[in-house]
């Protein structure tokens, strides 16, 4: 998989590519790119943006920097990747989002500055656009880094366990529920104790208490 970050910002992914689910899915052959805004904008003196229209607020990163860089990346005609747009008002990223995306050969996400990016990038350069959550980011870098981690860990070799990825939160095999709690040694701290049942070597018995408690995690909205 190839996933392409239009950012002001490309600095901030370098941190990003050295995490160790992302490096081991990078020596495996993906690739993470960045195309920085400013190298390509057609406009003098590294400019990107301009005032609103009607008036208001801040500034708006403009349509024609955003074209140029993705004519820069992938030429005018031809297969582009899927184009995605981070946005607060974009479509709610979830589980079964970062499924669909992992299913995707290449990936181009554009990161937004300053009040947003200019209408017409959604409406005719992107082919979707994502929120990650009804709050408003100073701009789209983390959100296109949650995007691409949340993508990425599902690709093969990106964890130490394969099967870490098939039994998590919100995946099928727990249909879609939040995923049961863990513990680890000691057996007993403070006075907290391990449920006995994960002690007792039962495995059926086990499964069964853990797929109760996500479902009980579900219900209560957890
Ligand atoms: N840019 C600013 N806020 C954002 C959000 N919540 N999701 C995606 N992109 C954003």
């Amino acid at each position: 998989m190839r996933i392409d970050i239009f950012t002001l910002f490309p600095e901030w992914f370098g941190w990003f590519s050295q995490q160790r689910h992302v490096g081991n899915v990078l020596a495996a052959g993906s690739k993470l790119q960045c195309f920085d805004y400013r190298e390509t904008t057609p406009l003098g003196a590294g400019q990107v943006d301009d005032s609103p229209y009607g008036g208001g607020a801040g500034m708006v990163m403009r349509v024609d920097v955003v074209d140029r860089a993705l004519e820069d990346a992938y030429g005018q005609a031809g297969r582009r990747p899927r184009v995605i747009v981070l946005t607060p008002s974009g479509r709610i990223f979830d589980d079964s989002l970062a499924n669909e995306l992992a299913d995707e050969p290449h990936l181009a996400l554009l990161c937004g500055r300053y009040e947003g990016i200019d209408e017409r990038v959604r409406e005719h350069l992107a082919d979707d656009a994502i929120s990650i959550g009804r709050y408003v980011l100073a701009g789209g870098e983390l959100a296109a880094m949650v995007v691409a981690d949340a993508v990425l860990r599902k690709l093969p070799g990106a964890l130490g366990h394969a099967s870490s990825a098939q039994e998590e939160s919100f995946s099928e095999a727990l249909g879609g529920a939040p995923e049961y709690p863990h513990y680890t040694r000691p057996p007993s701290y403070r006075g907290w104790s391990v449920p006995e049942i994960l002690l007792s070597g039962d495995h059926a018995a086990i499964r069964a208490w853990r797929l109760d408690r996500s479902r009980e995690r579900e219900s209560e909205g957890s």
